[in-house]
């Protein structure tokens, strides 16, 4: 089963989204053995809620608060998503670079699976920490931190994104020989943290400048099970393009 992830990220109004959902059914068909998941902005997630197909799509929202219901002004809860979205995106780089840590993140991921939401953990290393040479170190590290409350149970309703900071947005993707290494540090970490068999419970994904042109050469490696799509998930055509490489080498 490969995971095809759009994160819309801080673009398009609920009229706008509703415009691109259109243009993505009329694209996509729904096929066995690949999973699309829409992570438009809150507030776009109650109409597309209502007019998605949900055999072709699921939707998921791109941050929640970590608490159920207070005050807690202009955040959104797991509870209120539920029914809305069926994935989070938890710790993206760019929430990150905004103030969140692994404690908080931790309590997101946690948030997320009491909740019945499944988590999309996202970790990665920076420029620097990858010309130190320290991006599997690090990576691991948000790794064992954003796991703490997930048990082994839990792990099948998760998906984990590497997504190398230098790579989001830039067009410099990583080269699957780079995700590589990292991706098996990951399996073989989880396998460390919950036993046998626990490497391949949940689903891997890579981010970082992700397209038609370079999808296939990550869908087709082992150890990975999908993307996220960033900047290429705006534009119809190329994220239907990058649906049919993934329906083609899950189908093969
Ligand atoms: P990008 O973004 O595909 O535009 O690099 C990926 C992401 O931030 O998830």
């Amino acid at each position: 089963m490969k995971l095809i992830v759009a994160n819309w990220k801080m673009h398009l109004n609920p009229h706008e989204s509703s415009l691109l959902v259109k243009r993505l059914d009329d694209n996509i068909t729904a096929k066995k053995g690949v999973t699309v998941v829409l992570c438009p902005a809150f507030i776009d997630l109650y109409p597309l809620a209502r007019e998605v197909d949900v055999k072709k799509f699921k939707l998921g929202a791109q941050n929640v608060f970590y608490l159920d219901e207070g005050a807690y002004t202009g955040e959104i809860s797991p509870t209120m998503l539920k029914g809305l979205a069926s994935y989070v995106i938890v710790g993206h780089s760019e929430r990150r670079a905004l103030g969140e840590d692994d404690k908080l993140i931790a309590k997101k991921v946690a948030a997320c699976l009491r909740s019945g939401l499944k988590p999309i953990l996202c970790i990665g290393d920076t420029l620097l920490e990858r010309e130190h040479g320290h991006s599997v170190k690090v990576v691991i590290d948000q790794l064992t931190a954003g796991l703490k409350q997930v048990t082994a149970k839990e792990l099948s309703e998760l998906a984990i994104a590497y997504e190398p900071v230098w790579a989001i947005g830039t067009g410099n993707y990583a080269k699957p020989g780079e995700v590589e290494p990292v991706a098996e540090a990951i399996r073989h970490t989880v396998e460390e943290l919950y036993g046998e068999g626990s490497g391949s419970a949940f689903s891997l994904l890579y981010g970082g400048s992700s397209g038609p042109e370079n999808a296939r050469s990550y869908l087709e490696m082992d150890g990975i099970d999908g993307l996220l799509v960033g900047g290429e998930s705006l534009n119809y055509q190329h994220f239907a393009e990058i649906v049919k490489i993934a329906e083609t080498v899950a189908g093969g």
